[in-house]
């Protein structure tokens, strides 16, 4: 048994920001952000919030699949930047949509983190425990960044992206790995501690990363997961139809493209417009490229995602 998405939605902030905006407040341009990201404009929230992106993107799931909410199994939600700690996005999703048979609970990985998800997901409904289960990806990274920062500010975007799926036994095969030995290339540390105890420094709280680090990661371990995945399932590059990648930057996708030999043409892209949007990227892509009817039934799809922590995930899957 594995999972067939049924439905997908997506919900992103109204404001969309050009590199122009940006580089009225920090010393940057359009032309330097386009070569070196291929980034040329994102959504950023102006009053949004990662509880309200996720569950309108799980509304428009659900829609898209015309599932009946009050059926739904489980919700996870992965994200990295909820403004609020307790209760988890899930459960307010859960609240929102009105799932209340659903257990909810949210999950981060990071950028990789909607792949986590969609793999817990796979593995409760493949063994049996649930029939069905909605997969969120929701950020509002824009809440993390220092905005004085540019080697940070000019990447990130803000949105949400869902599927709704549901048992059936269409092939679904995924790798994920993690390495905390890396925990220092790209990090956040959020919170002020609130202990009448605390005696400790309070750090830099925004996002700081290592972005050749980050890139040379990227590079390798997308190009060497996939080609692992594809190998134990006695596939080539060319079997596969499309490779949705986790939306980080442009020349990592045509680097990773380059070093699997898979034409350019099977990557579809929405860095463009949208920034690098961590976990919710690949579910927005999914839904964009099923809205455009270019996923087509039989079609076999890799996705994959690296972020933060380090992690890392490629899933092979047929529509
Ligand atoms: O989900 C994972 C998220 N992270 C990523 O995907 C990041 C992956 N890494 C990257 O995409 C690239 O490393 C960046 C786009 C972040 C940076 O590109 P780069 O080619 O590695 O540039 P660099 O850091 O080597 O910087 C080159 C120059 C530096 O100036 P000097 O030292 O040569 O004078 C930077 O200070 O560009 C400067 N620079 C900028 N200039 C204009 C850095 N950021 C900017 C900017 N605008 N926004």
């Amino acid at each position: 048994m594995s999972i067939r998405i049924m439905g997908t939605g997506s919900a992103i902030p109204n404001k969309a920001v050009t590199n122009d905006e940006l580089s009225r407040f920090v010393d940057t341009s359009d032309d330097w952000i386009k070569e070196r990201t291929g980034i040329e404009s994102r959504h950023i929230a102006t009053g949004e919030t990662v509880d309200e992106l996720a569950g309108n993107a799980a509304r428009n799931a659900l829609l898209d699949a015309g599932a009946d909410p009050s059926k739904i199994d489980m919700i996870i939600v992965a994200t990295c930047s909820a403004e609020q700690a307790l209760p988890c996005i899930a459960c307010q999703v859960q609240k929102y949509i009105g799932a209340y048979s659903a257990v909810a609970f949210d999950l981060n990985a990071a950028c990789a983190g909607f792949l986590f998800a969609l793999n817990t997901a796979d593995v409760y409904i493949s063994k049996g425990i649930y029939k069905n289960a909605l997969v969120i990806g929701a950020e509002v990274m824009s809440n993390m960044i220092n905005w004085s920062d540019r080697t940070t500010c000019i990447l990130f975007g803000d949105g949400a992206g869902a599927v709704y799926l549901e048992r059936d036994d269409r092939p679904f095969k995924f790798i994920q790995k993690s390495n905390g030995l890396k925990d220092d290339v790209l990090f956040c540390w959020q919170r002020d501690s609130m202990s009448a105890f605390y005696r400790g420094v309070q750090t830099y709280k925004y996002v700081s990363m290592d972005g050749k680090e980050v890139f040379r990661f990227a590079t390798r371990v997308v190009t060497d997961t996939i080609s692992e995945l594809l190998f134990d399932e006695g596939l080539s590059p060319d079997d596969i139809d499309m490779f949705l990648l986790h939306q980080a930057n442009l020349r990592i996708i045509e680097t990773i493209s380059k070093r699997l030999k898979a034409d350019i043409s099977k990557f579809p892209t929405n860095v463009e417009r949208l920034g690098n949007t961590s976990s919710a990227s690949i579910p927005l892509l999914i839904d964009e490229i099923r809205k455009e009817g270019r996923l087509k039934e039989g079609m076999k799809i890799v996705m994959s995602g690296f972020g933060a922590g380090l992690t890392y995930s490629a899933c092979l899957m047929e529509v």
